[in-house]
């Protein structure tokens, strides 16, 4: 019985997560970090773009390898309505060694944290959303990556 619903579980995680396109967001950072992957869950419409319901709830899970090791980091996930170059900062995690991961994070390690997403009401189209992790320390090494949203 657990064994099946853990079964069912993990079936539904598979189905509804998906691996979407992502892009750098800049070449300066191509030498600090690089992404594997990033999951968002659940992601309909996948892997060119995520569509999204306002209001609901969404995750996102990154996989990454830093060059830099770090105790102190900083992520901020973004969106840029217009697709006109400006972004607007959802939320910024200020302290995410406490509330995303596990610090330090090692240079050359595999690590992987989650952000929630959500989007007011107000907001529709299609946009980028930036993820983007950095050492508080050294802002210069980050990592930052884009993926494409779609809202109805
Ligand atoms: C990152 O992804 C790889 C390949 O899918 C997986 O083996 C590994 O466990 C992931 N690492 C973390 C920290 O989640
Ligand atoms: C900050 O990071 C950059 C890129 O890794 C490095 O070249 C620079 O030396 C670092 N600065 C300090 C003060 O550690």
């Amino acid at each position: 019985m657990t064994l099946g619903l853990l079964f069912f579980a993990a079936l539904c995680i598979l189905v509804n997560a998906e691996d979407v396109h992502k892009k750098n967001c800049s070449p300066l950072y191509s030498t600090e970090c690089v992404v594997h992957s990033v999951a968002v869950e659940p992601c309909r419409h996948g892997p060119k773009f995520c569509a999204f319901v306002a209001g609901k709830r969404y995750s996102v899970s990154v996989n990454f390898t830093t060059y830099f090791t770090a105790e102190n980091l900083k992520v901020a996930v973004s969106t840029d309505y217009e697709d006109s170059g400006v972004l607007s900062v959802l939320k910024t995690y200020k302290d995410a060694c406490r509330s995303l991961l596990m610090c330090p994070v090692e240079a050359h390690v595999r690590h992987s944290f989650e952000v929630p997403l959500a989007f007011n009401k107000r907001v529709q189209g299609k946009f980028p959303v930036q993820v983007k992790l950095w050492n508080e320390d050294n802002e210069s090494q980050a990592c930052c990556f884009t993926f494409k949203a779609k809202i109805k």
